[in-house]
């Protein structure tokens, strides 16, 4: 009785842009969380849990994760949930997994920019993404942990290392940003959030992070100096949560939704469903910069096709142009932490 009450309630509640189910009822992918105890694990394993296109679950953390994982385990969804806790069962955790989703690494507090994250985090997705490319080379790498302009050129130097690197698998996650947009645009145009789609491009740092209002689906358009605290906001909005977290951390529920929103798009989309396009932080060519955010058509191997910058306005033009030297240099601080 009580299933029949909740599960109808909890499927029409999810959000229309995370579709958790897959439109058959066959079960595919195993999936890993690194940094699974953490504020982002937790309610991301959550998530992950509710999805029909997952039937491995694989908790991994330094510390707690057997509890998380003996918790999430009694949700009455089919996939399997397994704790692995410790370096030593790194590789177990990462066995033969589809997906391997990083929001392992310490988080700001108020007054530090995501860069002075930089020392603790950027040998913590080094050792992760080294496990990754030894236990599962072929798995998409989805990576949260910041500062995301530099972790994702870590990652990518550590695989380019160990000879398996595929540029189209490993993502910086900057769906979050779009979240915001989409949020925040709503907010002020009396619309509601969930039609409403603003590609965010560039990076996912302060002045690195554009977003192309222009383009926003539907049509939106704003006077120049709300357009400009618009802007501001999106970039801002980070350090927006851990200003009115004082200390205790920065975004964990929204980023989890917003891994979520991403994970089970690339999901559906390695499973073959067509047309499925979300922003991610990638290699790419379409400017200076070899790694950028742009909306990506993504397909069973990941990135399918790299959409590009569509048209700018003179303002996005000198918003990139702006972000462009940071995050750059965050690029090859990055390049140079793995190659030093
Ligand atoms: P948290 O401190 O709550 O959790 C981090 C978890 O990582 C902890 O459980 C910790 O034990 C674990 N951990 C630490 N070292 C590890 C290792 N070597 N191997 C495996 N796990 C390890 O932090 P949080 O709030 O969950 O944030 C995590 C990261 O995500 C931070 O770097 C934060 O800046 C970043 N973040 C990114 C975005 C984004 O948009 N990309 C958004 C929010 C937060
Ligand atoms: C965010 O955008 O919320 C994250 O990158 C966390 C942070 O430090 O702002």
């Amino acid at each position: 009785m009580l299933n029949h009450v909740l599960k109808p309630s909890l499927i029409s509640n999810i959000p229309k842009n995370i579709k958790y189910f897959s439109t058959t009822p066959q079960n595919f992918f195993k999936v890993a969380v690194a940094g699974a105890s953490g504020g982002i694990g937790q309610p991301l394993s959550l998530l992950l849990k509710q999805s029909d296109l997952i039937t491995e679950l694989s908790l991994y953390d330094v510390v707690h994760t057997p509890g998380v994982a003996a918790d999430l385990s009694h949700i009455e969804t089919a996939s399997k949930v397994k704790g692995f806790v410790g370096a030593e069962s790194i590789k177990d955790a990462f066995k033969s997994c589809d997906l391997v989703v990083i929001p392992a690494g310490v988080p700001r507090k108020p007054g530090m920019t995501r860069d002075d994250l930089f020392n603790t985090n950027a040998s913590i997705v080094q050792a992760i993404a080294q496990a990754c490319a030894e236990a599962c080379p072929k798995a998409m790498i989805a990576i949260i942990s910041n500062p995301v302009n530099s972790t994702v050129p870590i990652a990518t130097e550590v695989f380019k290392k160990a000879g398996v690197y595929d540029p189209k698998r490993i993502f910086g996650v900057t769906t979050l940003d779009v979240v915001r947009a989409n949020t925040f645009i709503a907010e002020a145009k009396g619309l509601n959030p969930a039609n409403v789609a603003v590609p965010v491009i560039g990076g996912h740092a302060g002045a690195t992070i554009i977003p192309l209002i222009s383009q926003t689906t539907p049509k939106v358009s704003f006077g120049e100096k709300e357009l400009q605290a618009l802007t501001v906001r999106i970039q801002d909005a980070g350090t927006e949560v851990v200003k009115a977290k004082q200390g205790a951390g920065s975004a964990t529920l929204s980023m989890a939704y917003a891994a979520a929103r991403f994970s089970c798009a690339l999901l559906r989309a390695m499973k073959g469903e067509p047309n499925v396009i979300e922003c991610a932080y990638v290699k790419s060519d379409v400017t200076e910069a070899p790694y950028f955010a742009t909306p990506l058509l993504l397909g069973k191997n990941g990135v399918e096709k790299n959409l590009g910058l569509g048209t700018l306005s003179q303002f996005e033009k000198s918003l990139l142009e702006k972000g462009l030297p940071e995050l750059i240099g965050s690029i090859k601080k990055g390049e140079s932490f793995v190659n030093k």
